[in-house]
C-alpha cells in the first residue's frame, strides 16, 4: 500500500488516486505547492527556463546510439528510474537527483510549474537528457468520462477515441507525456475489482477499443504536442488472477492465453502503443516481470515490440515476496536481464545494478539496452527536440487547474449517454414524464465522487453533476424531484473502514448517523408521494477499484432492504444501477419495473442519465460482459468452450454441465441491452455456400426499427468452428456495426468474413484457419441469433 501524500505539497491537484488529497485541504495545498516550487527554482538559480527551440532530429538509432556512447554507467542507470512524485522524495531533493542524473522519469505530477522545475533541473545536467512526465490518465483527465466497462458498454469506437483524445489533449496541457493506459486485461471473473478500469470479457471488443484508445491517446509516433504516449497495461493476463483475488497468481494453458488473453495487448501493440506495463501476477509460475518467456521471447521477438516496458509499482522488488529472488540485488537482475526497462517507485536499479555490472552478473549491454528503449520513448515523445513540449512557457500557465473552461463537458456527457445499458423496461415503465413526481432515493443519488468512478485520477468530484443535479435540471419546474437518501451503501462498519482506508486522505464513504429504520421511512413517504420511484443503488466507487476484489456480487443489504420497502409501496420502481462490475441482480430483477445500468458514468452522469431516463436519449448501449445470475455462477462468459456433456435447455437433471440449484446461463448475456424501441433482424444471407482459400464471403442482414422512436442499436456478428483439431469455442465475436435507424426504417448491413476471422491458435500455437465447416450466427445480443453456415475449402 502506497503512503500517505505528505501534507504540504501536492503537485497533483487531484483527489482520488495515489496521491490522493482532500479537495477541502485543496487551497492550502496549491500554494504550499508554489512556495515549494519557487523556493527550489531560487535555490536552484534558475527561473523557469523558456521553451527550448526545437532541434531538427532526423535519425532516431543514431541519434539515441551516439548519446549512449556519450553517457557514463550510472547516468544511464539513472535513466532507468521512475519515481513517484510524493512519497518517494521531496521536491528539492528529486531536482538534484535529476540534475546528477539519478532519474529518469517521474509520475504522479501534472501540474506545469512543477514539471517545468524538473525539467529544468535536467537541463542543468550534464547530457541535458530531458525527463519524461507519466499519469494514469485512464477515462478521462480533469474530465472524467465512463469508466472502461461504461466505454465499452457503447461499442462506439468514436466515442472511444473521443474520450483518449480529449483526455490526451488535457493531459498534454497539465505536462504529461505518457499515460499507464489502456488497460485491457480480459475480465472474465467480476469479483475482481478492477474488472471496472477494463473494457470487458471479449478479446475482439477488447482488441478493437485498444486500437482506438491508442489511437486516442497518441496519435502518431513522434507523439504530437497535444497527445501523450500510451503504454498498454498489465502484460500480461491480470484480469485472470485466481478467484478474482486481485495480485493472485495466474495458471492458464498456452493456447487459452493466445486465443482469449493475449490478442488485445497485441492489438495495442500493433496499433503503436509506445510502452508496455508489465503486470504484477506470476504465469504458469514465474512473476511477469522477471518472465522471459513473455518480455522476450513473445513481447520482443514473437511480436517485435520496440517501445519502453514499465515495472508496475514496486513489482521489481516484489520478486522477493514472490519468492523468485532472495534479495533487492538478485530482484533487480532477474528484471534487467528479463527487459524491464524502467523501475517504478523504487530504487531498486539505482542501488543494485552498479554492483551487478561490476561482478559482470549484468553486463553493459543489458543496461544498453534498456536505456536504449528510455531514450527512445523520450525521442518519440518528442522531448529531444523540445523538452518542454507540453509543459510550456510560464505566462500559459493555467490560473487555476480545475477551471471550468479546461473540461469538455459536452464529451463526456455524449460518451456518457451511450455507455449505460438498458436491462429491463417492463410495461414501458421508461421513459419518464418530466410532468410527474419523482421520488429519488439511494446513498448513490447524490454522491459526486461515485460519478466519477475509480482511477478518476485527475478528475474533481465538485466537477462532477449527480443524478440528483441531473434530474432536478432536466425537469426545472415541469414536475418534481423529492430525494430521500433512503440507505448508507453499506451498514458494515468493517466495509466502510476498509473503504475509507483505500482512498488515504479523504474518506469517501460518508455514513448518514440516523437507523437504517429511519433512512427507510423517509425514503417510503417520499416514494408515497410520487408517481415513480428512481432508486440510485450500487456499489461506493471504491468497491470496484484495485485491491478491492469481492467475495459476493450482491448489493449490499442496507440496499436490498431499501428496494425491498420502495417496492411494497406498489409504485413503478426504476432502478439506476452504479458499479464497476456485473452484479448478481436476480432479486433486483423480480422487484424492479426498470434497470438502467449506468456504471460511473463520470462528470457528466447526472445529465447523460437524466436524458436516458426522460427518453431525450434512446438507451443504446450493449453489455460487453455477462451478468452471472449469482457469484457461484463464475465464470459466466459466453465465448466459453464446447463440452461433451452441454447443458440442454429444458432437459434438467440429464447429466449436462449445469449448476442444479439455479437456471443454467447468464442472467444477462454479452452483447444484450434494450432499446425504447424495438429493432427486427432477417435471416442471414451469405454470399456463398463455400469460402475458397484466400477469399471472402459476405454475410448480410437487414435490421429494422420497428417501433415509435428512432435509435441506435448493435449488430453482432459471431462465429462457430464447426469441427477443428481443438476444443474450440461454442461462438465468438468476430465483427459489429452500431446502426441509427428512425421509426420505421431498415438497413441492409454487410459483414465481410476472411480467413482472418476463422484463424485460431492451433495446439501447436500455429495461427490457422482450418477447413470446413462454419456457424456464421448474427444477433443483437450473443444468445438471440440467426444463423447460416459455409465451409472453408
Ligand atoms: C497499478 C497500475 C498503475 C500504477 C501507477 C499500480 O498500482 O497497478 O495500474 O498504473 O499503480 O499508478
Amino acid at each position: 500500500m502506497k503512503s500517505a501524500f505528505p501534507i504540504s505539497y501536492d503537485p497533483t491537484q487531484t483527489e482520488s488516486r495515489a496521491p490522493r488529497n482532500a479537495s477541502s485541504a485543496r487551497t492550502a495545498r496549491d500554494s504550499a505547492l508554489m512556495k515549494a516550487v519557487c523556493l527550489v527554482a531560487l535555490v536552484s538559480g534558475l527561473s523557469a527556463l523558456p521553451a527550448q527551440a526545437a532541434a531538427p532530429i532526423e535519425n532516431k538509432r543514431a541519434f539515441i546510439a551516439e548519446l549512449v556512447g556519450k553517457m557514463t554507467l550510472d547516468e544511464k542507470i539513472g535513466q532507468l528510474r521512475l519515481i513517484s512524485i510524493g512519497p518517494e522524495m521531496p521536491i528539492a531533493q528529486l531536482a538534484n537527483e535529476i540534475t546528477a542524473g539519478r532519474v529518469g522519469g517521474t509520475f504522479n505530477s501534472v501540474n506545469r510549474p512543477h514539471n517545468r522545475l524538473l525539467q529544468d533541473a535536467a537541463m542543468k545536467g550534464r547530457l541535458k537528457i530531458p525527463m519524461f512526465f507519466a499519469y494514469d490518465v485512464i477515462h478521462g483527465h480533469r474530465t472524467t468520462f465512463p469508466i472502461g466497462l461504461g466505454l465499452a458498454s457503447s461499442w462506439d469506437m468514436d466515442a472511444i477515441r473521443l474520450m483518449a483524445s480529449t483526455a490526451a489533449k488535457e493531459a498534454a496541457g497539465d505536462s504529461v507525456d505518457m499515460t499507464f493506459a489502456p488497460m485491457v486485461d480480459i475480465a472474465r471473473d467480476p469479483r475482481w475489482g478492477r474488472t471496472s478500469e477494463g473494457f470487458g470479457e471479449d478479446p475482439y471488443l477488447v482488441s478493437e477499443i485498444a486500437k482506438a484508445t491508442v489511437k486516442g491517446f497518441q496519435g502518431t509516433l513522434p507523439v504530437p504536442a497535444d497527445r501523450i504516449m500510451a503504454s498498454v497495461k498489465h502484460f500480461a493476463l491480470y484480469g485472470a488472477v485466481e478467484g478474482g483475488r486481485d495480485y493472485n497468481t495466474v495458471d492458464m494453458s498456452p493456447m487459452r492465453m493466445y486465443n482469449d488473453y493475449l490478442p488485445p495487448y497485441r492489438a495495442a501493440i500493433d496499433a503503436g502503443a509506445g510502452g508496455v506495463m508489465v503486470a504484477l501476477n506470476s504465469i504458469n509460475g514465474v512473476p511477469a516481470t522477471s518472465n522471459t518467456w513473455l518480455m522476450q521471447d513473445l513481447l520482443r521477438k514473437e511480436w517485435g515490440f520496440k517501445g519502453v516496458s514499465v515495472s508496475d509499482h514496486g513489482a521489481i522488488v516484489e520478486l522477493m515476496r514472490h519468492g523468485v529472488a532472495k534479495d533487492e540485488r538478485e530482484a533487480a537482475r532477474l528484471a534487467i536481464k528479463n527487459g524491464i526497462d524502467l523501475s517504478m517507485a523504487d530504487s531498486v536499479y539505482l542501488k543494485e545494478l552498479p554492483g551487478l555490472v561490476k561482478s559482470g552478473e549484468v553486463s553493459t549491454n543489458d543496461i544498453d539496452k534498456a536505456v536504449t528503449e528510455v531514450l527512445g520513448a523520450k525521442y518519440d515523445m518528442g522531448l529531444f527536440q523540445n523538452p518542454y513540449l507540453r509543459i510550456g512557457v510560464a505566462k500559459d500557465d493555467p490560473a487555476d487547474l480545475d477551471a471550468e473552461s479546461r473540461l469538455h463537458r459536452a464529451a463526456a456527457r455524449e460518451v456518457a449517454r451511450k455507455s449505460m445499458v438498458l436491462l429491463e423496461n417492463r410495461n414501458s415503465t421508461l421513459p419518464l414524464a418530466k410532468s410527474k413526481t419523482i421520488a429519488l432515493v439511494g446513498p448513490l443519488a447524490d454522491a459526486p465522487i461515485d460519478m466519477l468512478g475509480s482511477w478518476s485520477a485527475a478528475g474533481n468530484s465538485k466537477n462532477a453533476v449527480t443524478l440528483r443535479t441531473g434530474l432536478n435540471a432536466a425537469v426545472g419546474t415541469q414536475g418534481r424531484v423529492l430525494y430521500a437518501r433512503g440507505a448508507n451503501i453499506t451498514n458494515d462498519e468493517g466495509i466502510v473502514k476498509y473503504l475509507n482506508f483505500l482512498n488515504w486522505d479523504t474518506p469517501e464513504v460518508t455514513q448518514d448517523k440516523r437507523t437504517p429504520a429511519a433512512m427507510i421511512e423517509e425514503a417510503v413517504a417520499a416514494a408515497r408521494q410520487s408517481d415513480v420511484i428512481v432508486a440510485a443503488v450500487g456499489e461506493a466507487r471504491g468497491m470496484s477499484h484495485e485491491s478491492s476484489s469481492r467475495t459476493s456480487l450482491d448489493l449490499p443489504q442496507s440496499q436490498r432492504d431499501l428496494i425491498t420497502a420502495l417496492k411494497a409501496t406498489g409504485k413503478p420502481l426504476v432502478l439506476v444501477l452504479m458499479n464497476g462490475r456485473p452484479l448478481a441482480l436476480q432479486r433486483e430483477q423480480q422487484e424492479a419495473d426498470a434497470i438502467l445500468e449506468t456504471w460511473y458514468t463520470g462528470m457528466e452522469g447526472g445529465h447523460a442519465i437524466a436524458e436516458v431516463l426522460f427518453g431525450d436519449y434512446n438507451p443504446s448501449g450493449k453489455l460487453p460482459i455477462s451478468f452471472p445470475r449469482s457469484v457461484g455462477q463464475i465464470p459466466t462468459y459466453y465465448n466459453h468452450a464446447r463440452l461433451g456433456r452441454p447443458f440442454t435447455e429444458g432437459k434438467p437433471g440429464n447429466y449436462t454441465s449445469q449448476y442444479f440449484e439455479e437456471v443454467t446461463g447468464p442472467l444477462y448475456p454479452f452483447g444484450y441491452g434494450l432499446s425504447y424501441t424495438d429493432f427486427a433482424l432477417s435471416d442471414v444471407v451469405l454470399s456463398g455456400a463455400t469460402m475458397p482459400r484466400g477469399g471472402k464471403i459476405e454475410a448480410a442482414v437487414t435490421v429494422k426499427n420497428m417501433g415509435q422512436r428512432a435509435g441506435e442499436t448493435v449488430v453482432q456478428l459471431y462465429i462457430q468452428d464447426v469441427a477443428a483439431s481443438v476444443v474450440r469455442p461454442v461462438k465468438e465475436l468476430k465483427d459489429f456495426q452500431k446502426v441509427a435507424l428512425q421509426p420505421g426504417e431498415e438497413k441492409v448491413l454487410r459483414f465481410a468474413i476472411d480467413e482472418s476471422k476463422l484463424k485460431f491458435f492451433n495446439a501447436q500455437l500455429q495461427h490457422v484457419a482450418e477447413p470446413g465447416a462454419f456457424n456464421v450466427q448474427i444477433g443483437l445480443d450473443s444468445q438471440a441469433v440467426k444463423q447460416k453456415s459455409f465451409e472453408l475449402q
